[in-house]
């Protein structure tokens, strides 16, 4: 049942369009895999390609020392394993969820013999295998050690913390700050078409001023660290009037204006705390304050 009775380095339980991506990276750099896919139709391309599936979850995990799960959620991959003997493996959890699903994933794994290791895949599937695909990873030193290898072959690794929960907070993180910019890229393109301008054209700029702009975040990320928002290069205030002016756009243009609304009262709130003057970041105030008082509430 465990390692030394094992006949693949690893399985790989769940084949939508990631767990495709990932099965085909490593089985293209000669990695000994076996796959499952509850919809068994999925698994026959790979199956073709000469990766090895197997009949049941059951079969792969037995025959693995590793397992790598990718599929909808949580709950889906307890389903999973639920009947399943865990008991020296090392399982890992590449499907998006929180901290505390994390957490509750590895209590339950490792109660079961395994080591746990949490992952958060930050790449789309055509990414993975490829220089821009990265997965961060936390929970067990030893689990890393004994998927590295594996993980290595679909992208690049990055062990964030043995709280099980680490990886998962900074996905949710990455999400965050990518759908807000996508939703404000979105407005943008609309501004673009009420122009006469190509939308490319504004995709284009942003991806060539993608560093300068990740810069600006990560000085954010430092001054709300250290609490530090005096003497802004640019103030709290700035920012509302720079929204308020996208309002005042969309409403001369006549194009929808509830991306510009939303953040223009956002930073509002910013300047009814009297933070105007500070750092856009002093933001986090308003919404450690307001958090504040809903914990009040509860
Ligand atoms: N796609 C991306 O760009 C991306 C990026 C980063 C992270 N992720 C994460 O990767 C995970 C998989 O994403 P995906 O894009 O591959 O999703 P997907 O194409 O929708 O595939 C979902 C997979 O989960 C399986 N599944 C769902 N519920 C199940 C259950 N109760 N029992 C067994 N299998 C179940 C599906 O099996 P069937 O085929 O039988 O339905 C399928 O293999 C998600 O957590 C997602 O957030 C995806």
């Amino acid at each position: 049942m465990h390692s030394h009775s094992t006949t693949h380095e690893a399985a790989l339980l769940g084949l939508g369009a990631m767990g495709v991506a990932l099965a085909r990276a490593a089985a293209s750099r000669g990695r000994r895999l076996t796959v499952w896919n509850r919809t068994s139709a999925k698994a026959a391309p790979l199956a073709a390609a000469g990766v090895p599936v197997a009949a049941s979850v059951a079969a792969a995990v037995a025959a693995s020392p590793v397992v790598i799960v990718c599929v909808t959620d949580y709950p889906a991959t307890r389903a999973l394993l639920e009947a399943v003997e865990l008991g020296g493996k090392t399982l890992v959890q590449l499907s998006t969820g929180t901290p505390q699903e994390a957490r509750e994933l590895a209590a339950w794994a490792e109660a079961r013999g395994a080591r746990y290791l949490d992952g958060a895949i930050l790449a789309v599937p055509s990414q993975i295998g490829g220089p821009n695909a990265h997965i961060m990873t936390s929970g067990s030193r030893e689990a890393l050690a004994a998927a590295e290898g594996v993980l290595g072959d679909m992208a690049a690794i990055q062990f964030v913390g043995e709280g099980p929960g680490a990886a998962a907070a900074l996905d949710l993180g990455v999400l965050s700050t990518l759908f807000g910019a996508l939703l404000g890229f979105y407005h943008g393109a609309r501004l673009m078409e009420s122009e006469q301008l190509g939308v490319d054209g504004l995709g284009g700029l942003l991806s060539a001023i993608a560093p300068t702009l990740g810069e600006m975040i990560r000085i954010d990320g430092e001054a709300i660290h250290h609490g530090r928002y005096e003497a802004p290069e640019a103030s709290l205030e700035i920012c509302w009037r720079s929204m308020d002016l996208l309002g005042r756009h969309a409403r001369e243009a006549g194009i929808d204006a509830s991306f510009p609304g939303f953040a223009a009262a956002m930073f509002h709130r910013g300047l009814a705390a009297g933070l105007g003057h500070e750092a856009p970041a002093a933001m986090i105030k308003v919404l450690r304050a307001a958090s504040a008082q809903e914990g009040a509430r509860r």
